[in-house]
């Protein structure tokens, strides 16, 4: 469904990934860990279309898609929950929700659809669906900012560290809903730091270091990695 192909990104003079390959299969749940610096986000930039790559090719349903915009990815069925939310705080949980379905809003039905779909996954978006996205807690606004990317009916979900400064009871639910989407057939790329969690649900995943893709493997090869372990998991 994606591939990456020898992708490399750079900020200026600096060279943020390199030669990066990646492959995610249609109905995966693949990982990429992780410390913080390593390229996760410039990677899910790249794919996003939001930093343009210096080299290499990335493929979307066999297509390059390197040269189209972010909004046309959107179109094509990749969305990315962002890192830092990027909620609308004075506008309701609803109405954020519905902001998600801006490139199909022609679709009434569908929107409606989504929407109860949304708040089927997510209950406690549905009680507080009047509240300004603004009074919820942060693992809510971090539900309503997944709610509002699967209002786009994407394809490809990617998640950038949907369980960053969040409790440890509530990181467990995050993960657990979604397994839950990717189990009702949305394809999903996650980036975590927190490689433990992220590998029990994960089918496969990939290791990023400075930029470059250090071990590459099945969820289980990577927890039993002893470099992998000691690295991210703790021996
Ligand atoms: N906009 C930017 N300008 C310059 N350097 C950046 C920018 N964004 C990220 N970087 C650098 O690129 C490297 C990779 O960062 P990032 O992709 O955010 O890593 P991660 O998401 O794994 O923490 C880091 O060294 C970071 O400082
Ligand atoms: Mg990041």
């Amino acid at each position: 469904m994606l591939r990456l192909a020898g992708l490399s990104v750079a900020y200026g003079s600096f060279t943020a990934i390199q030669a990066v390959d990646i492959e995610v299969q249609e109905g995966e749940l693949v990982v990429l860990l992780g410390s913080n610096g390593a390229g996760k986000s410039t990677t899910f930039k790249a794919i996003s279309g939001i930093e343009k790559p210096c080299e290499g090719d990335i493929y979307f349903e066999g297509k390059s898609i390197v040269k189209k915009s972010p909004d046309r990815i959107v179109k094509a069925g990749i969305v990315q929950c962002a890192e830092g939310r990027e909620l609308f705080s004075r506008m309701t949980v609803s109405e954020n929700l519905v902001m998600g379905a801006y490139v199909h809003r022609k679709q009434k039905t569908e929107v409606k659809n989504s929407l109860s779909r949304v708040y089927e996954l997510f209950p406690i978006l549905q009680e507080k669906k009047s509240h300004t996205a603004g009074s919820l807690s942060g693992g809510q606004q971090q539900m309503l900012a997944i709610g509002r990317a699967l209002m786009a009916k994407p394809k490809l979900l990617m998640l950038d560290e949907p369980s960053i400064g969040l409790a440890p009871l509530i990181v467990e639910q995050m993960f657990e809903v979604i397994q839950r989407i990717n189990n009702e057939g949305t394809t999903v790329l996650l980036a975590e730091q927190n490689a433990n969690a992220a590998l029990k649900i994960a089918d496969r995943g990939y290791v990023f270091e400075s930029g470059a893709v250090v071990v590459r493997g099945s969820s289980q090869e990577l927890l039993t990695n002893d470099d992998v372990r000691k690295a991210y998991i703790g021996a």
